[in-house]
């Protein structure tokens, strides 16, 4: 993620939250290990979305997308394509794109075909492999666009790639609804990072909608059980990588929208009581205790507006799907002033 340069000069590093809580843990072993433990150790057990990305999980996100209950990918598709120009008038020309947890590019390229002489893509994801194919068959395809893959955690500190043409507008991309994987701090956090970030620039964040409580049920309980395999994989990621001894096919797979919290929780329930070893610790579940494993949060556009303006965005327009499930929301990122916006609420990192 860009570091404005026009608060520090020479340097290419992600701006870091810190006075708020960090949000998203390290995803990779060290991280998962202790973040394992944290959920076993303290009730109710709680554990990060971001550890479900293993090779395997990423496989299985993608054959979450392409089941026929999980409407996100497709709606946000079918958005990105109709309003293709209408988005890229508002990115503008000459642009660098930077793509907060890129996924396949696919997005992307809908939306490069309607761009004006974009200078620079900067997808980021924890997902190295594949970036880097994606990065390779986007050079090909356009060789005048400067492509510049960035491994990590877009929540972590990192360095941009150097070289960025100074006069190149900067946009960032937050599609899918990543963002609902984050609770309210971590939402404000990322928020507030990416506005100093992409200060002078914009934001597109794509966002699912508050809708019929029965298509959010079916969406996360697909008829196939690929989400229900999904969930169950962090378990079989833990026995591979912590060498846990979980038994996955003694918890099941609930999923369910709770109104009152606007969002989607997804949970493991324990079938029986058992105990499970982490590092020679044993922790007991008891029958009918869950792992709490995701919260997928939906928003009113009313709602998600006050949430940037409330780390100084500037709500522009949006474009959304003819029944309004999902939304573009566009944020202006303004320019930063000498004085901190956000007084005590993060500042820039210094690495
Ligand atoms: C990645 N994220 C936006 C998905 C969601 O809908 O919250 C992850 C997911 N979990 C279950 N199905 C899909």
């Amino acid at each position: 993620m860009p570091m404005p340069s026009s608060v520090l000069p020479n340097r290419s590093t992600l701006p870091v939250p810190t006075a708020v809580r960090m949000p998203t843990p390290q995803s990779g072993s060290d991280g998962f290990r202790q973040a394992m433990r944290l959920a076993l150790s303290r009730r109710p057990h709680t554990i990060a979305p971001v550890f479900f990305y293993d090779e395997h999980g990423s496989r299985l996100f993608e054959t979450i997308c392409q089941q026929p209950e999980y409407y996100v990918t497709r709606v946000e598709m079918g958005v990105l394509q109709e309003h293709a120009q209408a988005i890229a008038d508002r990115i503008g020309p000459d642009a660098e794109v930077i793509e907060f947890g890129a996924g396949s590019s696919i997005k992307f390229c809908t939306l490069l075909q309607a761009l004006r002489a974009p200078r620079r893509y900067v997808p980021i994801d924890v997902s190295g492999a594949h970036l880097q194919i994606e990065a390779a068959a986007l050079r090909r395809d356009h060789p005048m666009l400067d492509v510049r893959p960035v491994v990590a955690d877009f929540m972590q500190p990192f360095r941009m790639p150097p070289g960025r043409a100074p006069s190149a507008q900067r946009v960032g991309l937050c599609l899918g609804s990543s963002l609902g994987n984050f609770d309210a701090d971590e939402a404000r956090a990322f928020l507030a990072m990416a506005g100093r970030a992409l200060a002078g620039g914009g934001l597109l964040v794509g966002i699912d909608l508050v809708k019929d409580p029965a298509v959010l049920h079916a969406a996360y309980n697909d008829a196939a059980g690929v989400t229900a395999a999904f969930n169950r994989n962090l378990l079989a990621r833990a026995n591979r990588e912590l060498h846990t001894d979980f038994e996955p096919e003694r918890f099941y797979h609930h999923a369910c929208y709770v109104p009152a919290l606007q969002r989607v929780e997804m949970h493991l329930v324990s079938t029986t009581r058992q105990t499970v070893h982490l590092d020679g610790e044993a922790f007991t579940l008891a029958e009918g205790e869950s792992l709490h494993t995701e919260c997928s949060h939906k928003f009113t556009l009313a709602g998600f507006r006050s949430l940037s303006e409330s780390v100084g965005l500037q709500p522009g327009p949006v474009w959304l799907d003819a029944r309004g499930w999902f939304a573009l929301q566009w944020l202006d990122c303004p320019p930063l002033t000498g004085s901190d916006p956000f007084p005590g609420a993060h500042r820039l990192s210094p690495t």
